[in-house]
């Protein structure tokens, strides 16, 4: 996730790449494994992972799609 090629640069190449992205990835990471072990998530009136958009050289997550999140209570 914090690596920086040419084939992968979200935090920039070169000499001036993100100093910030081994905190920022560890903060990301930290948030998604909060939510996925204290909420159930799904994707509204689906059962498989929707196909992602291919812009330019970017991935991206179809807008159209709600992702669903429930809080867990313990029992
Ligand atoms: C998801 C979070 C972040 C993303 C996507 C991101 C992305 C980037 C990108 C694309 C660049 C330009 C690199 C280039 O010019 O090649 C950059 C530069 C920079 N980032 Fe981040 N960054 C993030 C978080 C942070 C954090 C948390 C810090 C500091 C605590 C930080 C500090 C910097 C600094 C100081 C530069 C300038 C580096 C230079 O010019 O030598 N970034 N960042």
């Amino acid at each position: 996730m914090v690596g920086v090629t040419q084939d992968y640069f979200p935090f920039g190449f070169g000499k001036h790449r993100c100093p910030g992205r081994f905190p920022a990835a560890n903060e990301l990471k930290t948030m998604l494994a909060y939510i996925l072990v204290s909420h159930d998530v799904k994707f509204e009136g689906r059962v498989s992972r929707p196909t992602s958009i291919h812009w330019d050289l970017n991935v991206i997550a179809d807008p159209t799609v709600r992702v669903m999140f429930r809080k867990r209570t313990c029992n």
